[in-house]
């Protein structure tokens, strides 16, 4: 077979035909933008192969929701951007005869083993980089059903963009393999363009006045900056009494404004290598309704995640499934509340401040922000200037769910930049074995990693924490 991961064929292979031999499957997936996109891959691919299926959704698998997986009447259980990491405990299930798991994933697995497990770790193939979950769970739909699986690469591609896997502003290595099979399937549009959010729901002056991927002085940030900025080019930018977005613009109209937007940057002092990240590789699904999120895979993978992290994986799922009208609608409502909650919980993040000690920096949110959403606020937070770029930042929330009578537990969240990993930051180690020093468990990738520790542990795990990334910086 010549799938578009040629390293991982093999392992496609075994697992898809461990699903075909399967009576009914339970696809398991993770709360997030690329297990989302994973779920809706491998549930059509699922639909396409007429397996019967039932699908689920969790925060995150630990012994509980494993032993609660266990409990479903399937014979075999497809995991989709988690589960390498608890293989252990997956792979005693798989022992008492509980059930066949079927892995597509891409975090840092656990140390066991199991027959169908495909992961690009595994086979020297960077899963924080070239392939996601969705990517991993394209392999397997690959596998499944050949060229009829190529239009699910738009999915997959949601899925990396999700997980932030582009590298100096475009998809790299496997990712770019996936993302041709979408343009030859005709799913999928690749561009040079302007790199800010919302090219295609907003209008152009929020658009500049909200990017906080390159600061421009007197654009962003700056309402009337940003319009003066806008009245003073050469186009006609309304439509009526409106403004027009990016995607309404032609390509020269784009053109004229990338220019001015660079030369305006450069003339008001940003640094060129910031200035570059104003343009980058853009992906467009073209059977998606222009002026839509779903039209970009950034928005997109936005709003997905303003719904799963939300308990509200229904939607993201329909939505990745095809259906519009109502799950679209309730997932914009979702999206509304989720950037009101981010940009509440960054603000929180700068007025407090954070606690900069020698190998990281750190805060507590309490209750203040979502146990789901903490991360996603860290990395924020280390992007911006109110903490420091040269030290990894840790989050910790108190845990929802903890009145079920339970031992409290706090959720713990880090972010590092690119810049620290090349130097030798693994904070997926750092976070599983501080997290496990302190009776807690965790895991990730390199440059994002998250875990639970018991509450009143957060010292102990910090000092554990701080000795592991020591170690890695002497090594590094
Ligand atoms: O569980 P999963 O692999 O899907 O999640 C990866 C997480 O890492 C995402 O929340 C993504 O936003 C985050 N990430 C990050 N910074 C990066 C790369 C990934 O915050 N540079
Ligand atoms: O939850 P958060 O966004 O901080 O997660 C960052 C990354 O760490 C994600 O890829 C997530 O799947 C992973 N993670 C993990 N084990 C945990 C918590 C998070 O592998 N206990
Ligand atoms: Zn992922």
């Amino acid at each position: 077979m010549d799938g578009p991961v040629p390293e991982l064929d093999e392992r496609a292979a075994a697992c898809a035909d461990a699903i075909e031999s399967a009576d009914s499957v339970l696809l398991a997936s993770h709360i997030d933008a690329d297990g989302l996109t994973s779920a809706g891959v491998a549930s059509t691919a699922l639909e396409r192969t007429s397996v019967p299926h039932d699908v689920v959704f969790s925060k995150q698998l630990d012994d509980e929701e494993i032993a609660g997986i266990a409990a479903h009447d399937h014979d075999t259980v497809l995991f989709t951007d988690f589960g390498s990491g608890q293989l252990d405990i997956i792979a005693e299930h798989e022992e008492e005869g509980d059930f066949t798991p079927v892995i597509a994933d891409h975090h840092q697995p656990a140390d066991a083993d199991t027959e169908y497990h495909l992961n690009p770790l595994l086979e020297g193939v960077d899963g924080g980089k070239e392939l996601s979950g969705a990517g991993a769970s394209y392999v397997l739909a690959r596998a499944l059903l050949g060229e009829d699986a190529t239009d699910l690469a738009a999915l997959a591609v949601v899925g990396a963009v999700g997980d932030r896997q582009t590298v100096d502003g475009e998809l790299v290595g496997a990712n770019t393999r996936i993302a041709a099979e979408g343009v030859e399937a005709g799913v999928l549009d690749t561009a040079k363009d302007l790199a800010l959010y919302g090219t295609q729901t907003r209008p152009l002056p929020k658009l500049l006045e909200y990017a906080s991927e390159v600061y421009v002085p007197g654009i962003t940030n700056d309402e009337q900056g940003a319009i003066r900025f806008l009245d003073g080019l050469d186009v006609d930018l309304h439509d009526g009494g409106d403004w027009r977005t990016w995607a309404d613009l032609s390509h020269e109209e784009r053109q004229t404004v990338v220019s001015a937007l660079v030369k305006r940057a450069v003339r008001n002092g940003v640094a060129g290598d910031e200035v570059t990240k104003l343009v980058g590789t853009t992906y467009t699904l073209t059977e998606e309704a222009p002026g839509t999120e779903l039209r970009d895979a950034s928005e997109f993978s936005t709003l997905l995640n303003a719904t799963a992290r939300y308990e509200r994986a229904d939607v993201g799922l329909a939505v990745c499934l095809g259906e519009r009208g109502e799950p679209l609608d309730a997932a914009r409502e979702l999206l509304r509340e989720h950037r009101r909650n981010l940009s509440e919980g960054l603000g929180w993040v700068e007025r407090e401040g954070v606690t900069v000690e020698d190998e990281l920096q750190w805060f507590h949110a309490e209750d203040r922000i979502r146990e789901t959403i903490v991360g996603i606020v860290a990395g924020m937070a280390l992007g911006s200037d109110a903490t420091r770029s040269d030290r990894p930042i840790v989050a910790f929330g108190k845990k929802s769910g903890d009145d079920d009578g339970g031992e409290p537990e706090v959720k713990v969240s880090a972010r590092a930049t690119g810049s620290l990993v090349d130097d030798g930051v693994d904070l997926s180690a750092v976070l599983r074995d501080a997290s496990q020093a302190v009776g807690g468990d965790g895991g990730g990738h390199e440059v994002a990693a998250g875990a639970t520790v018991p509450a009143g542990e957060e010292g102990a795990f910090l000092d554990a924490a701080s000795d592991i990334l020591a170690e890695q910086r002497n090594d590094g």
